[in-house]
């Protein structure tokens, strides 16, 4: 064991995905995933009774495979982390339980981490140089968010939405388009072959740097449908989905920028799974080099919710010495910053 890369094992189950990774400081050993998509698709959305089941029965193969990818016994860890919040109580508690009970069994350091906090150090699995400070978009299907992260393990929430995720709207609105869930990943597939400026749908809160409101543009998407539909004017749904995508990018690109500038940050980072969006990638990367600041967006399967973020998360805490008690619980709005 090295003092300055301990090796950690990251449980995440805050919600639809089973994901267990291994780490060696933010080096990535392994990372492994049992995704629920199949199973709460036909819900239209995530059922957390479903969730929490389904954590349980995949956990333990899981945790084998992890370690077994990484070529590691588990008497080879440093510690244990997991995924303390925020997200579905019933999910949550079963990676959280498993990994204290591990570490237990084990006799090493339990790290409880923050879910926010693995998205937003994930860039450090993929890219080397991504360091504060710097300001960080986070949009998932549960948050969208603008962070300073001043220092390590120091953020600052600048701004966030005021009603809907990014994520949740995406989804939310491919719906009722009939595209299937999850909506993010099939909007950016159908995309492809539309047009952007087809449709003018609205961008909210302008006078307002750093906040996001989504819960208009999905209300303005179906009355547009509707009305358009009956009088047989409806554009090919390629370009609903493309204009779409286009206003939802449009605000997660000016806001960040708007604090890249604000702060006078030379690093932008992005996490979350609407992170895996190619055109919201493609953007943020065109007004980078336009400013000349360094972009660091994790690989797609560590955009998405998995276990190596929180693994490296709780690798950090322990470098600098801090653990979690195994008496403590899971926190579901646990707050960044907490
Ligand atoms: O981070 P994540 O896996 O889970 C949460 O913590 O919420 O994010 C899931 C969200 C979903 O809303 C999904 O539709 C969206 O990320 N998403 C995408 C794409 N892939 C996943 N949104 C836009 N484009 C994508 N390619
Ligand atoms: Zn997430």
């Amino acid at each position: 064991m090295s003092d300055e890369s301990p090796v950690v094992l990251g449980i995440e189950t805050s919600c639809d995905e089973t994901g267990i990774g291994v780490v060696a400081g933010s080096k990535l050993l392994s990372n492994v995933l049992a995704s629920q998509v199949d199973q709460h698709a036909r819900f239209g959305g995530v059922v957390p009774e479903v969730a929490a089941r389904a954590h349980v029965e995949a956990i333990r193969y899981l945790t084998h495979r992890a370690l077994a990818q990484a070529g590691l016994h588990q008497s080879d860890l440093d510690g244990v982390a997991a995924t303390r919040g925020p997200g579905l109580v019933g999910a949550l508690v079963v990676g959280y339980a498993f990994a204290k009970s591990l570490a237990w069994a084990l006799d090493k350091p339990f790290v409880g981490v923050n879910h926010l906090e693995g998205h937003l150090l994930a860039p450090m699995l993929s890219n080397a140089g991504f360091e504060p400070p710097a300001v960080v978009l986070l949009a998932s299907g549960g948050h969208t968010v603008v962070i300073h992260m001043k220092a390590w393990g120091e953020y600052e929430s600048l701004g966030a939405t005021i009603d809907d995720a990014a994520g949740e709207a995406l989804d939310k609105t491919a719906r009722f388009l009939g595209l299937g869930y999850p909506g993010g990943p099939a909007i950016d597939r159908e995309a492809e072959s539309g047009d952007p400026a087809a449709v003018a749908f609205p961008r909210a809160l302008a006078d307002r740097p750093y906040d996001f409101s989504f819960s208009g543009l999905k209300t303005s998407l179906i009355t547009y449908v509707r009305e358009h539909r009956d009088a047989g004017t409806l554009p090919a749904i390629s370009d609903v989905a493309a204009s779409l995508q286009e206003a939802v990018v449009d605000v997660l690109v000016e806001k960040t920028f708007n604090a890249v500038d604000a702060m006078g940050v030379k690093v932008v980072g992005g996490g979350g799974g609407v992170m895996a969006n190619r055109r919201l990638r493609q953007r943020l990367e065109e007004e980078s080099s336009a400013r000349g600041v360094k972009l660091f967006i994790p690989d797609t399967e560590l955009c998405t919710d998995n276990g190596a973020m929180i693994a490296m998360a709780g690798a950090q805490r322990l470098t600098r010495g801090e653990t979690t008690d195994l008496g403590s619980d899971v926190s579901v709005s646990l707050r960044l910053g907490a």
